[in-house]
Order: structure tokens, then sequence, then C-alpha cells
């Protein structure tokens, strides 16, 4: 499958976000806890979702999907059984670590796939299980972590999301207390607590960088409906600011898209937030700013390779950093190719804005790149064709449907 984009000018109408992909990994993980049911709901047509129900069903899990709901039954789980294949295609697989060897005591994998973008280590998350008196051995790819935990307090060199959400989900039978300093404070993190407390766990401070988990002796299961994708939300506002237009994003909470909004509004976009929505007008003409990507409450750099796209025709010179991913500027390769003035020193982008882009043939490398190609299709002058739509596909949900529903000129080709 293809992605055909022609340009696209002053979008007009309303998208409505659904659940967070980065949310909704780390609660399907955590639903590993329980041997009762739990169904999440507002669950998006993406294909990381689909990997981790194969990962979980091959440990026993019984996992439904009917529409965007998904009903989960861990009640008989096999932890030795691992679909090693799939785990290798996610980075969510590794967060079937922490709910495992709080349940059972042990935990298999292999080491986790995702986007390359950099190195991917898992040493924090290892390191971590090691200090709450886990046993990790490693053999190749294969990964066998066994023993009781015991609290202790946790440090993290890195505020790493996953090392943060791996280790809240490994303390919640821990009797006592475990805290994690220097934790990653994303809002996924947030929804993840608030997901482990709905189900009987007791998890304080998280969203902050000093999370405390009190050990329980059991959770239970529940209905939930996981945080709105901030990352799918920004990926499309910053789309409409590109086009021009004025359209109304409805389901976000604003206040997730603060390091956004912040540089729409100093770009001279016209950002206006609701209580849970977010509209955008532009005239589609705008300046150059700059970004350096750090951990929450930091640009978030899932928002990085978008914003080269805008910042590819903004007016003046832009200056792009990534201080969270070693290499995470492949789409800038692309993005010259149409026609962008973008020079890469170390873990800096120089983007000079250009008039317009030119649309051509490009290649998606990973999620959030492919995502800055469709945004640059939607620029350019005359056709673009995008393939490695398979990365689009991981995180973005019916986003054919949903860009054509404001006047973006798009279709998939087979
Ligand atoms: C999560 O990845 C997200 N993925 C990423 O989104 C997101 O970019 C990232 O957090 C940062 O916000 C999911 O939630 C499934 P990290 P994660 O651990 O947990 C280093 C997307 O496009 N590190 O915070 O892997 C690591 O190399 C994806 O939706 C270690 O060195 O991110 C990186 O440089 C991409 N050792 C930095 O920390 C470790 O043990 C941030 O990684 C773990 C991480």
């Amino acid at each position: 499958m293809k992605l055909l984009i022609d340009k696209s000018r002053d979008l007009q109408g309303k998208i409505t976000i659904h659940g967070c992909k980065n949310s909704i990994l780390p609660i399907m993980a955590a639903s590993l806890l329980t041997k009762k049911e739990v169904v999440l709901l507002d669950i998006p047509h993406i294909s990381d979702v689909e990997v981790m129900i194969k990962i979980m069903t091959a440990l026993g899990s019984k996992i439904k999907r009917e529409g965007r709901v998904l009903i989960i039954n861990n009640e008989n789980i096999n932890p030795g059984k691992i679909a090693s294949a799939d785990m290798s295609k996610i980075r969510g697989s590794s967060l079937i670590l922490g709910p495992l060897l709080a349940r059972v005591k042990f935990a298999k994998m292999v080491f986790p796939g995702g986007c390359k973008i950099g190195k991917r280590p898992i040493d924090l998350h290892l390191d971590g299980v090691r200090k709450l008196g886990a046993k990790v051995d490693i053999e190749g790819e294969l990964i066998t972590v066994k023993g009781n935990l015991k609290p202790c307090t946790l440090r993290l060199d890195f505020p790493s999301v996953g090392a943060t959400e791996n280790l809240m989900m490994a303390a919640v039978f821990t009797a006592g207390y475990t805290k994690i300093e220097n934790a990653a404070r994303e809002p996924e993190i947030y929804d993840l607590g608030k997901f482990l407390n709905q189900t009987g766990a007791r998890v304080f401070g998280h969203g902050t960088d000093t999370i405390i988990i009190e050990g329980v002796k059991t959770v239970y299961g529940g209905v939930y409906t996981p945080m709105p994708d901030r990352i799918e939300a920004g990926t499309y506002m910053i789309g409409v600011a590109g086009c021009g237009g004025d359209v109304l994003f409805e389901n976000v909470n604003p206040r997730h898209l603060n390091p956004l909004t912040f540089k729409l509004r100093q770009m001279g976009i016209n950002v206006t937030p609701y209580y849970n929505a977010v509209r955008i007008k532009s005239k589609g003409s705008f300046s150059g700013s700059n970004i350096i990507c750090m951990p929450h409450p930091g640009f978030p750099t899932d928002l990085q390779a978008p914003m080269c796209s805008l910042f590819a025709i903004a007016g003046g010179e832009s200056l792009v950093t990534d201080k969270v991913f070693s290499s995470r500027f492949v789409h800038t390769k692309e993005l010259n190719k149409m026609g962008a003035n973008i020079k890469l020193s170390g873990n800096t982008a120089r983007i000079k804005g250009v008039e317009e882009l030119t649309g051509g043939e490009v290649e998606a490398a990973d999620l959030r790149g492919g995502g800055a190609l469709m945004l640059a299709g939607m620029f350019a002058s005359g056709h673009t064709v995008i393939s490695g739509v398979k990365y689009i596909n991981r995180g973005y949900g019916d986003y054919v449907e949903k860009l054509r529903g404001v006047g973006v000129k798009i279709k998939a080709a087979y």
C-alpha cells in the first residue's frame, strides 16, 4: 500500500482524537496484574495494539476486540510462552516485564523492537528490577527475570518512560513502600498510575518525578478509557498550521499539548484550548522558531519530525534539537528530496524555510517520520507518493478518513 497526497489548503471541520497508543500499551500490560476482566474503551485501529494483543495472547491472555473496545481476560497466563517474533516488533513488548514479575515472580522476553530512532537499550529497566531483588539472565536475545521483590528506593539515571512504567508495575504487590526517583513525568505515566489505582493498587506521585508504590495483596479488573493521544492530535494540529484553515480537534486534553501550543502561538498560529478540545486557525503563513526535545514537560520528541515539516516551509531559520533520541532525523533526508533545506549537525537540524516544497516519491522509515512525510505531502505542490506506510499504521488510526474529513487530498493506493 502507498499513500497518494496532493497539496491541500484551507482545511475546515473537525477531527476526533482517540485513545493514546503510548498509554494503551502499558495499560494493556498492566492488565496482566489481575485475573479479573479488564475492558479498555476508545482503542484506535493501530497495528501496535494488534501486535500487543498477539504478544499477550501467546502468554495465555484472552483478548476480544469489538470495534474500539478491548475485552481482556488474564485469568490463566503462562509467562514462559513468549511470541518472540512479535516482541521484537514493538517497543511496548518490554512492558510485560514488570507485571509478570509482580504477579508470578518470573518473566521471559526478548529485546524489544520499535522505531529505529537511535539506540534503544533497556538497561534502566533491568537495573531497576535487579535493585528490587530480581535475578536477570541474558542469553543472546533472550532475557529471563525472576525472584521475590523487596521494597527500596530506585533512582533512574534518565527519566525513561518505559523504565518508569515497568518499575511502577513491578512494585504493585511488593509489601512496603517502593520509591522511584527521577521518574518520567509524561501524561502517559499519570494515566498508567490512574489505571493501576482504579484496579486497587496504591500508586502516589505519578506524573511527578517521584513516584511511591505501596504494595497491595491483589488488584481487580474494571472498565477504563485511556487518555486521548496527544501525539496524534499534535501531528494533525501541525498539519492545519501548515495548510491553513480552521479545524476543531475533539477529545483532546489541551494541557497535554502546552509545549506545542506555546510554540505554534510563537510562530503566529491561532490556538484556542477548550475543556476537552483545541481549535487551530491558520492563514498558512508563519515564522520559524526553535525547539529542544526533552523529557516532559519539555517539547515532546514524538512531535519533532512533524515540526521539521512545518519549519521546512516557515519564514526564516529554525533549529531543532532532540535530546531524547540520538538519531531521530531520518525523515529530513526525505524532506530535502522534496526541496527542504535542512542541514544536520549531531542531534541538531538547522532548517531554512523555503517558499514551497515539491511533491515526490518518499519513504517512511519510522512512525513519526511517516507522520512528518504525510504533512509534507499536504504542504507540497504537486503529487507526493509515500511508501513505508506500515510505519504510519503503527500509531495513527484511520488517518486517511480523518484527514479527508477536513479536506486533505489523500488516498491509499494498493
Ligand atoms: C516511549 O518510548 C514512547 N514509546 C516513545 O514513543 C517516546 O518517544 C519515548 O517514550 C519518549 O517520550 C512508548 O511509550 C511505547 P524512553 P521509551 O525509555 O519508553 C534511553 C512513538 O513514536 N533509554 O523514555 O522507549 C533511550 O535510548 C514512540 O510513539 C536508555 O538509555 O522511551 C532514549 O534515548 C517512539 N535505557 C531515552 O532513554 C533504557 O533502559 C528515552 O527513552 C531506556 C531508555
